[in-house]
């Protein structure tokens, strides 16, 4: 019965329907019945099933390793009639669970998303955030992206979320979008459109003089496309630090300033790689890669050991090391 309830409660405040919404714009009513605990619920069945009701399949996920080390089957694919639809991939299953981990505590009114494809990440994140307004961008680059466009805003209204992608480019239209969209500055930049240290560096300069003091910018496959200089720029240009997100797939970065935004920088340490962590995971890399040279180096070793033992009598000194030799 209680599960019951809370499901109702659950589908009526990400839908904004039913549940009243409280002055800080969350799920008031859900937050009244638990004591004031936040409900945790996962949005990805919600997620996926928006596609799928509407004859688009969804592959998103799967393990390079077992996919010849192909990269990208770990993002997000839209099929219809056995084709993939677009280039533009939408964030991996553990970006998104990143995204819940990030929103839990940190509750911005306000988001805005440059890149917007299929409209996994934008129904993501209004999901996640039902207390927030959302609007991404997109300019048509990726094929099909507009008419990506226009699925999620017929997803947005048929779902009744509060979400809209506009035709738009980004540096050009940011501070335009942003002005008539919000009436005020934005908490919250995704920013996951073209994927140049130049562009990522004009997204971010567009963005940042409608952006709030305090606001929190993520940018998508930081590491993936090698953009970490462009986000460094960034981070100096206004006297703040960046992090890299290690563990989500494909190497996110966010910039935000740790002293205004504590639930953040509590939220991303889990992905991040710690410093013990680095020089293991350094070792496991190169053993992986030259595993034909080390196989080969311990067979030497070992004929060498046994040549000793017949022309000296000699044992030789066996040694276990976890440290490949270079
Ligand atoms: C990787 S996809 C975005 C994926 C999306 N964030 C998701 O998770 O589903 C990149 C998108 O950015 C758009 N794009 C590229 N350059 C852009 C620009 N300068 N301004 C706005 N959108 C851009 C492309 O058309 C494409 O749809």
């Amino acid at each position: 019965m209680k599960s019951v309830l809370l499901s109702r409660l659950w589908s009526a405040a990400i839908t904004n329907q039913g549940a009243p919404v409280d002055s800080r714009g969350g799920c008031g009513t859900v937050r009244e019945i638990l004591g004031g605990r936040r409900v945790h619920m996962p949005i990805l069945n919600r997620l996926v099933s928006y596609y799928e009701t509407r004859g688009i399949g969804i592959s998103a996920g799967l393990n390079p390793l077992r996919h010849a080390n192909a990269p990208y089957v770990a993002f997000t694919w839209f099929i219809r009639d056995g084709e993939s639809l677009t280039g533009g991939l939408g964030i991996s299953l553990q970006e998104i669970y990143f995204l819940e981990c990030l929103f839990d505590r940190y509750r911005p009114k306000s988001i805005f998303i440059i890149g917007n494809s299929w409209g996994w990440s934008t129904l993501g994140l209004s999901l996640i955030n039902p207390q927030a307004r959302v609007v991404a961008i997109d300019s048509g680059h990726d094929q099909n992206s507009l008419e990506g466009l226009d699925f999620t805003n017929r997803v947005a209204h048929e779902e009744k979320l509060n979400l809209t992608v506009v035709k738009a480019s980004s540096p050009h239209d940011v501070s335009g979008v942003i002005a008539k969209e919000f009436g005020g500055p934005i908490d919250f930049a995704f920013i996951d459109g073209y994927h140049t240290e130049h562009q990522v560096g004009l997204d971010f300069a567009a963005v940042r003089p409608s952006a709030a003091a305090d606001a929190v910018y993520l940018f998508h496959d930081v590491l993936e496309f090698k953009l970490a200089p462009a986000i460094a720029r960034a981070a100096a240009s206004v006297d703040l630090p960046w992090f890299t997100l290690e563990s989500t797939t494909s190497g996110m970065g966010i910039l935000f300033d740790p002293a205004r935004q504590p639930d953040v920088a509590q939220a991303i340490t889990p992905f991040r790689a710690s410093d013990a962590a680095k020089p293991i995971m350094d070792r496991e890399v190169y053993k992986a890669k030259h595993r034909h040279r080390l196989k080969w180096r311990r067979s030497f070793d070992k004929r060498v050991g046994r040549l000793k033992i017949l022309l000296m009598g000699k044992t030789p000194v066996r040694t276990v090391s976890n440290t490949p030799r270079r």
